[in-house]
């Protein structure tokens, strides 16, 4: 009983997993339903044939009386038929079906997005040609999503970054690229896993059939935060989305309040710019965070904590207690005001 009681509990938590927002059976998208339906038949599969194994064993078990010797003449015929049937037909039988059908998923949902073609280990100058110009260019950084918007006039393209916004029942190409190590880019309410990998540019194509907050994962260890390069995508009907793409395109806000303005101040004169860019300002760093419009997304450090002002002020102060090793320093030298009044400057960047 109180093995039960404190066994039966740790048994359970790998299905906790099948409840969350994360899970593959949670689709919002022609590529991620696909995928379900046919991890449901490998799962439904491994029951049947898993049941079935020791059924035989069972059976297997109880008949095996007396000596080998008084079995050798009645089993061996029978038990060829056996091996050739449950070890080879069947298994070939459903390896098969399996194989073609994840083939068939690949064609028709490519990853690579060639011309409908499939998975494929490595992209040749032929077929990067042959790829489709990509709406979106994702880089992965430790520990952070850099988003280029790239359709439509260079004039109309922009940066930002770790939320993704995509216009519903529209196919969405995406070029993943990496700026350091591998990562692998993962929301499964859209689709399966693909690696960033340094100097190997990959291709996903996306499809979301609801509006939604579909949140993703780095599949790929790639360093102590990796936990914390969460994904956060903003599936949004096209009219809503062509209206934040239009505030997206604006350079960053002016300040309007005397705190803003001096929080302005303080970003540009201090360490904030260097590494940083707020469009229509001096600030121009090109190796953290876009932050141009801050004040409009949901999450910071790569969606590990809500965008309040209580988060900023820590995550400025604090912010390798929050994710140790990430790249942003703690900036201690700012004083209450100063501090508060940098945090109203990024939350009016909307
Ligand atoms: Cu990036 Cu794990």
């Amino acid at each position: 009983m109180r093995f039960l009681k404190h066994v039966a509990p740790a048994l359970l938590m790998p299905l906790a997993g099948c409840a969350s927002v994360q899970s593959i059976r949670n689709t919002h998208g022609p590529a991620s339903e696909r995928i379900a339906s046919l991890s449901w038949l490998m799962t439904i599969t491994f029951l049947i044939v898993t049941v079935l194994m020791w059924a035989l064993l069972a059976v297997a078990a109880k008949r095996r009386r007396g000596s080998l010797a008084e079995h050798m003449p009645i089993d061996i015929g029978g038990g060829q038929a056996w091996i050739a049937i449950g070890g080879l037909a069947v298994p070939l039988i459903i390896l098969t079906v399996v194989f073609v059908l994840g083939l068939q998923l690949l064609a028709d949902f490519p990853i690579h997005g060639m011309h409908g073609g499939m998975m494929h280990g490595g992209m040749s100058d032929k077929m990067l040609a042959d790829a489709p110009k990509p709406d979106i260019r994702i880089v992965g950084h430790q520990w952070w999503w850099e988003v280029q918007y790239l359709n439509g006039p260079l004039e109309g393209q922009f940066t930002t970054a770790n939320e993704i916004h995509i216009p519903t029942h529209r196919a969405i190409n995406i070029e993943l690229e990496s700026g350091d190590v591998m990562h692998s880019f993962w929301v499964p309410a859209l689709h399966g896993k693909v690696d960033l990998i340094p100097g190997h540019p990959n291709f996903l194509r996306v499809e979301a059939s609801d509006t939604g907050n579909f949140q993703g994962q780095c599949a790929e260890f790639c360093g102590a935060q990796h936990a914390h390069m969460r994904i956060f995508v903003v599936a949004q009907d096209p009219a809503a989305y062509d209206a934040w793409v239009e505030a997206q395109r604006r350079p960053g806000a002016q300040p309007t309040t005397q705190e803003a303005l001096l929080g302005q101040q303080l970003f540009l004169s201090g360490p904030c710019a260097m590494c940083h860019q707020v469009r229509g300002t001096l600030a121009g760093g090109h190796v953290a965070p876009d932050l141009t419009h801050i004040g409009s997304r949901q999450y910071i450090a790569s969606n590990s904590f809500p965008n309040n002002d209580a988060y900023l002020e820590a995550w400025i102060t604090h912010a390798q207690s929050l994710k140790p090793g990430a790249k942003m320093p703690n900036l201690t030298q700012f004083d209450g005001v100063q501090l508060r009044s940098l945090v109203a400057y990024l939350r009016q960047l909307q």
